[in-house]
């Protein structure tokens, strides 16, 4: 099985717990893509959907779906995601897409959290996928400045703009034993609009795609 094919398996283990009436957020990626291909079999499950970026709307919409604005549909029953890095505690980082601020909204709104990935993206440690901030423009090298501080090794994105407007940072070289503190301490340097860490708000259940299967890691 090569990485495509295990996070399709992830995406339709996902699919599997969408249940009728069900209020529904849908990330941004590759595995979100497979999902957003077999959303229609569920079609009539799904009361509303919101999306984390223009890309995944865009495909929804293709599929056929009205999507809503969260403002519109406020806390909402389940959302799907992917992930650059999960720890067993299934705190996340997430950014590689560029999406983190609005797919941080949404999990920050949904009552589940469900991430799908390939098994690769399992690590001990958090930090060695670099580590996406989304930075205010006019911001950009005092962030940088203080990243480096933090031994960590800054490279901006280049040609990225972000859905609202913004800059990529993605810091290399991190090392984070201590998510929670690390994403609170990022997330205080004026400038940052967010940090694709992902513990405060960690998922729920973390749908893995393997050679063996689809395995299961809840908190
Ligand atoms: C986008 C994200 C994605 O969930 C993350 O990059 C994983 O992507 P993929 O499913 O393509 O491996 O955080 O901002």
């Amino acid at each position: 099985m090569d990485a495509s094919d295990k996070k399709r398996a992830a995406a339709k283990a996902a699919l599997e717990i969408i249940q009728p009436g069900t209020s529904l957020g849908v990330g941004t990626g590759s595995t979100v893509n497979f999902l957003i291909e077999m959303l229609p079999a569920v079609r009539d499950m799904i009361d509303c959907i919101v999306s984390s970026s223009r890309a995944s709307s865009v495909l929804l919409e293709e599929q056929g779906f009205t999507v809503s604005t969260l403002n519109e549909v406020g806390d909402f029953d389940l959302y799907i995601d992917g992930a650059d890095e999960s720890n067993k505690r299934l705190q996340l980082i997430k950014g590689g897409g560029g999406a983190l601020t609005r797919e941080k909204v949404l999990a920050a709104a949904a009552r589940r959290f469900v991430c799908i990935a390939d098994d690769s993206k399992l690590v001990g440690m958090l930090g060695s996928f670099p580590l996406p901030i989304e930075v205010l423009p006019m911001a950009q090298e005092l962030v940088s400045r203080r990243m480096l501080k933090m031994r960590g090794r800054p490279i901006w994105r280049e040609g990225f703009i972000t859905d609202n407007g913004n800059h990529i940072l993605d810091v290399h070289d991190l090392q984070i034993p201590n998510p929670i503190e690390m994403e609170a301490r990022i997330n205080r340097i004026p400038g940052v609009v967010t940090v694709g860490i992902f513990a405060d708000r960690p998922a729920d259940i973390l749908l893995i795609g393997a050679d063996e299967g689809v395995r299961e890691i809840r908190i």
